[in-house]
């Protein structure tokens, strides 16, 4: 059974920069306010001309250059969004066509922040079975599109960026050991968009009710949060027939330092264990984890490392994904 190995990163956030100074003159909040309850000092955001797929692409063709692929090579491309350019095409065939994919078939994933390792999941599988050997999973979102800007709950946490992982049946790279995914439909209400699909079309009152924007109860998804990113980790641990004691990293979901540091609290770990870039970027939902894997492998582990990703989110759901560490 061939094994699925990533066997190359990217990542690509916008070039503009929206500090917490600068929101003080949008809502009703402060700098310290932000930086204490959240940890996020800036946030990037999509210029004008830049929808999802124009951060995909340049995130995907990293990850294609580090996997030494070209397009071509390249069999599904899974785009795991919640903000997709629109509602169909999906953005996965629209970054098809730009990258001149002409081999792959292409969908987008629905799960929220987190849809990357949804995404890696269906690539792992389809390439032990041996369907395919080259799938690019990218996560990637332009939530300062559907951020309510007169909502200081929900639009200081948001951020815009994408990263891109190929994953490949053997070869170099780190490789997939496990993957755990659970979902928890009934309390989904707690972080929405209620508007703008077949529930609520697009009407004078949804827009005037301010519909087509991100609604989220923080406190319910920040106690499901802090409660599913441990369950996460220890099920896919039990699976493994390992502990937590053999997981060198963590790569969390960059939601709010404040569930971050309460889980390395609660497992007695140091922060340097645990991969943090929310302060540069606030939560990019399912481009999170994929950005923040690429800047891991930057400065790469040694090799064997166990790394831990596991996110949560919009669904709700969650899932955790183990790597063993081996250099590209
Ligand atoms: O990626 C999907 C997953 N998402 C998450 O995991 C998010 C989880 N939730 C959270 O991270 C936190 O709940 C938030 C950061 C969203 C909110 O932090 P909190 O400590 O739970 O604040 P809160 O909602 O309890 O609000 C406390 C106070 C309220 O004022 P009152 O009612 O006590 O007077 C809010 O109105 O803070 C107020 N507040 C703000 N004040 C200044 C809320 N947002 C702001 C703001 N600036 N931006």
């Amino acid at each position: 059974m061939p094994t699925a190995v990533i066997s190359g990163t990217g990542a690509y956030v916008p070039t503009r920069v929206l500090t917490n100074k600068e929101l003080e003159s949008v809502v009703d909040t402060t700098e310290e306010w932000i930086l204490s309850r959240t940890g996020i000092i800036e946030r990037r955001i999509a210029l004008p001309d830049q929808a999802t797929s124009d951060l995909s692409c340049p995130a995907a063709v990293q990850a294609l250059e580090n996997a030494g692929l070209l397009a071509t090579d390249i069999d599904a491309i899974i785009v795991c969004t919640v903000t997709p350019d629109m509602m169909f095409p999906s953005t996965a065939c629209i970054v098809q066509a730009k990258l001149g994919a002409t081999q792959a078939v292409a969908f987008d994933l629905g799960a929220a922040c987190t849809g990357f390792i949804y995404g890696l999941q269906l690539a792992a599988h389809a390439i032990e079975a041996g369907s395919w050997s080259h799938v690019l999973v990218i996560g990637a979102e332009t939530l300062s599109r559907i951020v309510d800007w007169q909502d200081r709950n929900t639009c200081v946490l948001f951020g815009d960026g994408a990263g891109a992982a190929v994953v490949s049946a053997n070869g170099r790279g780190p490789r997939i050991l496990g993957i755990h995914l659970g979902a928890d439909g009934t309390d989904g209400h707690v972080l929405t968009m209620p508007a703008g699909g077949s529930r609520l079309p697009a009407s004078l009152e949804t827009v005037n009710g301010r519909r087509h924007f991100v609604h989220m109860n923080g406190q319910e998804v920040y106690k499901f949060a802090v409660r599913i990113v441990d369950e996460a980790c220890s099920r896919l641990l039990d699976k493994l027939g390992l502990s937590y004691n053999q997981v060198d990293f963590y790569i969390p979901h960059q939601a709010n330092l404040r569930i971050i540091e309460g889980f390395a609290k609660r497992l007695k770990l140091p922060l340097e264990k645990i991969a943090v870039n929310l302060d540069k970027y606030g939560n990019m939902s399912s481009a999170s984890i994929p950005v923040a894997l690429h800047e891991f492998g930057e400065r790469p582990p040694q090799t064997g490392s166990k790394v831990m990703l596991v996110g949560f989110g919009g669904g709700l759901t969650w899932g955790s994904c183990l790597l063993e560490w081996q250099a590209n």
